[in-house]
């Protein structure tokens, strides 16, 4: 099989400039259809790109059955997933910048190149070592968008630890159970983190969580808080605490890698379901490793010395993948950037680019539709010349936010590429690839190599030719979630039980007359709210927790910037009569429950919710309420009270 490693060189005008396309048309089917049909030759191909302490014997042992669901690649395989994204790198770009930090602040930036790197990686794995943490211990880290938190992932892979990272933006309460839940040793964290001109406290919340998590029956197993300075702010300070800055620097800067199985857990990172709390997916070393790379190679066509951007945080998949693990392990430049896209002013993301010349820049469409809200300003401070690329990921976007992003921002020279994927699948699954499929704005048009999406009804029935269903995997790929960390049975009753012998994604999916697929958002219970995922199980949780309510239930409603925003009805207990001030406190109440990603955009206060007879909450109607849409209520005689479907409507928010 034939790859971009062989054919580099080739280089053809596109978009104005000299690239080299890597694959034609007829080469990237060809390479599609064998990737599928000779699955393992192509994977076992791939994972050349990576270098492998013991190498493997066999590539692939999968089974998608529920009743012997396992999912392994690389299986007999060694590595040390850190060695791959720095030391081997060495040789041959030392100086090279492995890691563009540029800071909240337009004044503050910082370049580490790969020894640098190197060098960072080693002292903190020797310290973590020192502090007792070793191979497959578990190690939070709830960390600004600081390099530190890079070295933090990085350090962990080194000497094996399991890291687990957990957004800056979740509360206190949403650290604790993270903490309980993957029964951590370690929680690596700063005094607090500057974000759009603010600081946000970083350490409090430790300490909270620390306090929560020891109230649980479990407790917890934190044995050292280590603590880098970043926002200056004073903090409290316990007997577990150590200062990064202070007890890192005593340690050696060289440290021999620890090797691990390619199926070892390299991080466990907690997403959003329908239902429960969040759940710990668990992702391996080899196989999550190989998928990174490859996926980040050909999607983003990198070439050696481009500066790539993306613009996520590390608290997300996206940033695991796609500023860490991906760009390193090709040895490419990764720029982090610590704030917001909006700070300053709307300016910002083009004042970047042109300050490090960013080559390939990959954010969300929430942020490209508050770019779009004053043009001038999001344009008109930058050049942008340097840009080759433009990336888009975690929520659909809309056909005419495309256009704007490859017409102005991108000055119609760039190619764009719609991105889906999940934290489930560890990689991007779906993308036009760069020069070689022709993109329809608004669609993420074709699988990656090796995977095969397919449209089922609700029946688990193929849909075949022109057709809108629940989109399903058929088989593995090395990047795939391997099980929920400790709750392998909610793995499989959670993504192989709707449809049997298959992956779920949750999403709903259109194929056009082309073939092409467009996603059309999840079909479950889970929202995307500007890009962020979130359960409406778990916002509700967090509003019946409040002494004054007795019953709510939470849906989103299409948002103009936001994507979906976040809409909760709520009937207060017997005597309490709700008013702004309450409604006010409810609000703070499950920000400071779940963290401000999940602050309720409308809080209706109502005496009953649509019910079936048997109790069951309708939400489809709830759905239509909140996105002013009751004139298409559809069916509701199997109301067990319609009657609250007036008041509803009456006292609707969204007009
Ligand atoms: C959900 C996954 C992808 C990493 C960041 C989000 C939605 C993601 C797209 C896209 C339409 C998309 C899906 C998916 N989504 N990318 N290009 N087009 N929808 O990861 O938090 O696990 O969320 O984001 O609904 O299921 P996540």
């Amino acid at each position: 099989m034939s790859d971009s490693r062989e054919q580099a060189g080739n280089s053809t005008a596109v978009d104005g400039r000299k690239v080299n396309k890597r694959l034609d048309a007829a080469a990237y089917q060809k390479l599609y259809k064998a990737s599928v049909s000779d699955n393992e030759g192509f994977w076992g191909e791939q994972a050349d790109r990576i270098d492998w302490i013991k190498p493997f014997t066999t590539v692939k042992d999968v089974s998608f059955a529920r009743k012997d669901l396992h999912i392994r690649w690389y299986e007999d395989g060694e590595l040390n997933v850190c060695v791959n994204c720095v030391d081997r790198h060495l040789k041959t770009r030392s100086g090279q910048a492995a890691i563009i930090w540029e800071g909240d602040n337009p004044d503050q930036q910082r370049t580490i190149s790969y020894s640098e790197l190197y060098e960072e990686v080693c002292r903190l794995a020797n310290a973590m070592e020192a502090r007792g943490i070793t191979k497959g211990d578990r190690v939070i880290l709830y960390m600004p968008m600081v390099p530190q938190a890079a070295f933090a992932m990085l350090a962990c892979a080194r000497i094996g630890a399991v890291h687990s990272v957990v957004f800056g933006g979740f509360s206190a309460n949403a650290l604790a159970d993270r903490i309980v839940d993957c029964q951590a040793r370690m929680v690596i964290t700063a005094d607090g983190s500057h974000r759009g001109g603010k600081t946000i406290p970083l350490k409090p919340n430790v300490d909270e969580a620390l306090k929560i998590a020891e109230q649980q029956p479990e407790g917890h197993q934190v044995r050292t808080v280590l603590v880098s300075k970043v926002s200056g702010d004073s903090v409290d300070w316990l007997d577990h605490d150590l200062w990064y800055d202070e007890f890192v620097p005593t340690h050696e800067a060289v440290h021999e890698a620890v090797p691990v199985n390619a199926e070892d857990p390299l991080f466990i990172l907690y997403t959003s379901g329908s239902t429960g709390k969040p759940k710990g997916l668990q992702h391996s070393s080899g196989g999550y490793l190989v998928y990174t790379a490859t996926t980040f190679s050909y999607t983003f066509n990198y070439q050696p010395g481009e500066v790539f951007w993306c613009a996520a945080d590390v608290g997300w998949v996206t940033g695991h993948s796609y500023i860490v693990y991906g760009p390193l392990a090709n040895g490419a430049t990764t720029l982090m950037y610590e704030g917001v896209p909006t700070y300053p002013n709307l300016g910002r993301c083009g004042e970047v680019i042109d300050k490090h010349k960013v080559n390939i820049f990959y954010i969300a469409p929430t942020a490209i539709r508050t770019l779009m809200t004053d043009q001038k300003r999001a344009i008109g401070s930058s050049q942008r010349d340097s840009l080759r690329i433009l990336g888009s990921v975690g929520e659909p976007i809309n056909p005419g936010v495309w256009q704007w992003f490859h017409d102005e921002f991108g000055k119609g020279q760039c190619q764009v590429v719609d991105t889906w994927w999940q934290t489930e699948t560890g990689g991007i699954m779906m993308t036009p690839l760069p020069y070689v499929v022709e993109p329809k704005p608004g669609a993420a048009m074709t699988p990656f190599f090796g995977i095969q999406p397919q449209l089922v009804d609700k029946r688990s029935d193929i849909l075949e030719g022109k057709a809108d269903g629940h989109l399903v995997i058929l088989d593995s790929w090395p990047g795939q979630a391997r099980t929920i960390w400790n709750n392998h049975e909610r793995f499989i009753d959670t993504y192989f039980s709707t449809h049997d012998g298959m992956y779920f994604t949750g999403d709903g999916a259109k194929r056009d007359e082309d073939g092409h697929f467009w996603i059309t958002g999840r079909v479950d219970d889970v929202l995307n709210v500007s890009g962020h995922r979130l359960g409406t199980a778990e916002v509700e949780s967090a509003v019946v927790s409040h002494p004054k309510v007795a019953e709510a239930a939470v849906v989103g409603f299409p948002h103009e910037l936001k994507g979906e925003a976040i809409y909760v009805y709520v009937i207060p207990n017997d005597g309490v009569v709700p008013d702004e001030q309450l409604t006010k406190e409810l609000r703070d109440w499950v920000r400071k429950g779940l963290g401000p990603v999940a602050s309720p955009d409308m809080i209706q206060w109502t005496h009953g919710l649509p019910k079936t007879r048997s109790g069951k909450i309708m939400r489809r109607i709830l759905r239509k309420i909140a996105a002013n849409e009751h004139e298409t209520l559809g069916d509701t005689s199997t109301l067990a009270d319609p009657q609250v479907v007036d008041e509803l409507i009456d006292n609707r928010l969204n007009r």
